[in-house]
């Protein structure tokens, strides 16, 4: 039986995760940062196992944030090899499952080869058509809006100043072709943003849980789901 009673109907078509609390688990068992890292990563393999298995078309899952490279180099280089290696590993099995895999953020900070890798994966499994996993790496809210201002600005040229709309910078960001988050979750605890997709939570619903992102798998992510769909969604309206 499971733990959760499940509702087929209100899926959330977009989930993102802020996967929060790997030094955590870590340190609370006596373990190196880097083994919480790595956890996790089996944590994403499940919680995308668990969310294509309930038809969650979209997962955007917040990997390194631009604020990030303020850590320690030592756990920076780890962090971009485990991204290397888990590319390796994983690709394909996406494939196989029809999962099409984007990495969104400012890729140029990361080095030629980590990039290369990133644009093949993105290559080989851009004929997805089950499930998008959207992982974000030097991503920051603030840098994608941007981004996003910047590049209407080299399109319309720097005196075409027309009146710019929602929909001018919503038709730029990062996740231009995909609906906004309706399931914002963040592991670990804490009641933050920590600068995730500033732009498209307006009207996500937020679920935090203290469970850090190594111990948060299949059953944690259905948890979450069940909770979502207890919500009622108003937008503002009566
Ligand atoms: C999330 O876990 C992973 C990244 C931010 C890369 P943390 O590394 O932030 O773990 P805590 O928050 O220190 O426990
Ligand atoms: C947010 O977690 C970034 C990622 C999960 C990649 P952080 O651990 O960096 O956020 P803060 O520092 O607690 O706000
Ligand atoms: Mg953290």
């Amino acid at each position: 039986m499971p733990a959760v009673t499940r509702d087929a109907k209100n899926i959330p078509e977009h989930v993102a995760i802020i996967m929060d609390g790997n030094g955590r688990w870590a340190k609370k068992r006596g373990l190196p940062r880097a083994a919480g890292h790595r956890e996790g990563a089996k944590s994403l393999r499940e919680v995308l196992k668990a969310s294509r298995e309930m038809g969650v078309k979209y997962l955007t899952v917040y990997a390194f944030s631009t604020e990030n490279w303020g850590r320690p180099k030592e756990e920076i280089d780890f962090l971009m090899k485990l991204l290397s290696l888990t590319i390796d590993r994983e690709v394909a099995e996406l494939v196989k499952n029809g999962v099409r895999l984007r990495f969104l953020g400012r890729l140029d900070r990361f080095s030629d080869e980590l990039r290369k890798k990133m644009k093949q994966a993105m290559d080989k499994t851009a004929n997805g058509a089950g499930n998008t996993l959207n992982i974000m790496v030097n991503y920051g809210g603030r840098a994608e809006i941007v981004d996003a201002v910047n590049e209407l600005i080299a399109e319309r040229g720097k005196n075409g100043a027309d009146e710019i709309t929602e929909q001018d910078i919503q038709a730029r960001l990062y996740t231009r072709d995909i609906p906004d988050p309706d399931l914002l979750i963040r592991t670990a605890s804490e009641m933050r943003i920590s600068n995730f997709l500033l732009w498209q939570v307006a009207y996500s619903e937020i679920y935090v849980t203290d469970v850090c992102w190594p111990d948060f798998r299949g059953e944690q992510f259905r948890e979450a789901i069940a909770a979502y769909q207890q919500r009622e969604r108003r937008y503002g309206k009566l």
